[in-house]
């Protein structure tokens, strides 16, 4: 393992940005759960190997949440519902978090799964494509957060940055891609790693967002409207 590299290669032959050691220990210290169902959750994504954010950005998304003291949040793309979990949570009784996901089976695993705990009554869950629901929906956001298919992210990015309240946030997952942002190597995946360059790209040069990447998992960008 060369601490020059970019990437580095998991036992299960997953490419993380982060030194793998360092992602494990991160990991170690998220074991407790204030939700049995969670687990439930991360055991279906294991099983089915469905791209859910992990324990540790599930966390981050919970904070990120509550710095700002956000109630309304938009999600591109929930899955089932895994992201959403963290972000009803962290909005509290009054607060809203919209879902958006193409595939009306993730309604009903979301449903199976978060009615079991307080947060479902927070969460209003749309099955259609993501930019269409967004587009349907009125008003500013005190968070828009984008994991649609890559090749999307640059329209969501121009999409969402209008629609921030001053002081919101942007959050994207993905943005590093298993580091093929930083080797840019042709491969199957190379229209999403453009597309989630020029992404990238995009949030560092707008005037109007401070702009960060954790690069936890996969990498999450958080831009911060001034
Ligand atoms: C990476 S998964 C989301 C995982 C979820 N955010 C989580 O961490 O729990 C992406 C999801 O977005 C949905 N999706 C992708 N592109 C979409 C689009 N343009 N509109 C609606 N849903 C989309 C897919 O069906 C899939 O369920």
């Amino acid at each position: 393992m060369s601490n020059a590299q970019s990437t580095e290669i998991t036992d299960s032959g997953e490419l993380i940005p982060v030194n793998p050691a360092i992602e494990s220990y991160m990991r170690k210290l998220v074991v407790h759960t204030d939700h049995p169902v969670l687990v439930e959750m991360e055991e279906f994504a294991r099983l089915e190997n469905f791209p859910i954010v992990n324990r540790l950005v599930g966390i981050f998304l919970e904070t990120q949440t509550r710095m700002i003291g956000a109630k309304r949040v938009f999600e591109f793309g929930s899955g089932y519902g895994y992201s959403a979990y963290w972000f009803a949570k962290a909005v509290g009784e009054r607060g809203r978090v919209i879902c958006s996901d193409a595939d009306a089976r993730n309604f009903a695993r979301a449903e199976h799964y978060l009615k079991t705990t307080n947060v479902w009554s927070r969460i209003d869950f749309c099955v259609g494509m993501a930019q269409e629901v967004f587009a349907q929906t009125e008003g500013l956001f005190d968070i828009c957060y984008n994991d649609v298919d890559k090749v999307g992210y640059p329209e969501v990015w121009r999409m969402a940055k209008n629609r921030i309240r001053s002081g919101g946030l942007y959050i994207a997952d993905n943005v590093l891609w298993h580091g093929r942002v930083a080797t840019e190597t042709s491969d199957a995946a190379a229209e999403s790693t453009a597309a989630i360059m020029e992404h990238n790209q995009l949030i560092f040069d707008d005037p109007e967002f401070d702009a960060f990447i954790n690069p936890t998992r996969d990498g999450v960008i958080v831009a911060r409207k001034k």
